[in-house]
């Protein structure tokens, strides 16, 4: 089991869009994928049309006792479930600090999955909290959408340095260009500038695409509404890389 955690300090970057579409990519392979929306914004749950069972309130989710799996729910993907979220998700935080060792809970609740799935994706809010410090023990790899702009950039340098803070495991850092206009200078210099994978970056860029917005609106992956678009194409080829890096050892 490979967890692969989207996040970034920055909102509205495109990590829903990212998390939902990757992990669709996963089970559209056949992989067995789980997806486990830790925003409360709940978008991830909205895009797959999910709500989170009665039962599954924050503090049962921070329970040591209570298995994950009695909280995960299936989607209309075949082979993606979803542990979905909605606005009662604002106090997992409270729900974490109340307990030992807070920033390891999520990996110790991911544990007992290892075996059913093959890959866990972890849909970020747009914050640094006790929640982030859990997800970057939790996770693997942390793929981070970088808007080519100064603000994003600074971000990005931010997550970089709350991770060397945190000591977390050794968790690897994959940021990727999203939401790219190349009619703008600035996001076509971004382009040229971690072209190839310069920096660390993925080779592939992500365009601002309305197919995206078309499918949001859906509700579905993209390649269910515009398989061969630019913007599917281009979350296949990030998946494919995501694939490849998780496979390598990690530095
Ligand atoms: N490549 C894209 N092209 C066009 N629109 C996009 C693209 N990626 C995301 N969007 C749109 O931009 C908005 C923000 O995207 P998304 O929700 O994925 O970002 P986010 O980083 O998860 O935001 P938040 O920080 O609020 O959780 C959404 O309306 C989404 O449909
Ligand atoms: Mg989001």
């Amino acid at each position: 089991m490979r967890v692969i955690a989207v996040w970034s300090i920055k909102g509205g970057v495109g990590k829903t869009t990212a998390a939902v579409n990757l992990a669709a990519l996963a089970a559209r392979e056949g992989a067995r994928a789980l997806l486990w929306d830790l925003d409360p914004q709940g978008g991830a749950s909205f895009l797959l049309r999910v709500s989170p069972r009665r039962k599954a309130s924050p503090r049962r989710l921070a329970r040591r006792s209570v298995e994950l799996r009695r909280m995960v729910r299936a989607t209309d993907v075949p082979n993606l479930d979803l542990l979905p979220s909605d606005l009662t998700y604002r106090t997992l935080e409270l729900e974490l600090n109340a307990r030992k060792s807070p920033s390891r809970r999520l990996a110790v609740k991911l544990t007992p999955l290892d075996g059913h799935y093959d890959w866990v994706v972890l849909d970020c809010a747009p914050s640094v909290t006790l929640v982030s410090e859990a997800v970057l023990h939790a996770a693997d790899d942390l793929l981070v959408p970088v808007i080519p702009s100064a603000l994003s950039l600074r971000t990005l340098e931010q997550t970089r340095r709350f991770i060397a803070q945190t000591r977390s495991k050794a968790v690897r850092v994959l940021p990727f260009l999203s939401m790219v206009d190349r009619r703008r200078r600035l996001h076509r210099e971004g382009c040229e500038r971690f072209a190839g994978g310069a920096e660390g970056f993925l080779r592939t860029i992500v365009p601002m695409s309305s197919i995206v917005e078309r499918a949001a609106e859906a509700r579905l992956p993209l390649f269910a509404v515009a398989p061969s678009s630019r913007a599917t194409r281009a979350f296949a080829s990030l998946w494919q890389e995501v694939r490849e890096q998780s496979a390598s050892p990690t530095d």
